[in-house]
């Protein structure tokens, strides 16, 4: 199975960016971390990451076909980019959003998600853990 995963705005900042919200972890360990996780299940992930919303959907839309599952942390975009709910909408691509942080219980704009329900499950609040537990359902299919 190929996963890809695709982190959104400001994810590179990893470890540099409000530390007591997102951890001290780089984006390097989270894509270590992830690697292993994915490796010993048996699966594998390719990670992407950019600053830009285009460029999400330019990705997705060119690499759907290729894999089997999607896991996407669209940063501060999840709050309101129709743009990508729609490519996800328009795509048969089986999406697991993920979150660092918890995202219904910090300010009000993070409690929306407008791609939550083009997405098979909505993970935050676990930090790199969430990615691991993103695989899984994938995995399972649900
Ligand atoms: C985030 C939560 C978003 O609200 C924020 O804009 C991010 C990171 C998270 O992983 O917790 O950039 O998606």
């Amino acid at each position: 199975m190929n996963i890809l995963v695709i982190n959104g705005p400001n994810l590179n900042l990893l470890g540099i960016r409000e530390p007591d919200i997102y951890g001290k972890k780089t984006y390097a360990d989270l894509v270590k971390q992830i690697t292993a996780y994915a490796l010993a299940k048996g699966v594998s992930v390719e990670f992407r990451q950019t600053n830009h919303e285009g460029v999400i959907i330019d990705w997705i839309q060119a690499e759907y076909l290729r894999f089997q599952g999607l896991i996407l942390n669209p940063g501060a975009l999840t709050h309101y980019s129709y743009a990508i709910r729609d490519c996800l909408k328009s795509l048969p691509i089986r999406t697991v959003e993920v979150h660092l942080s918890d995202i219904g219980a910090r300010e009000e704009f993070r409690k929306i998600s407008v791609i939550q329900d083009a997405c098979i499950a909505q993970i935050k609040g676990k930090g790199f853990a969430g990615y691991e537990e993103a695989i899984d359902c994938l995995m399972k299919g649900n």
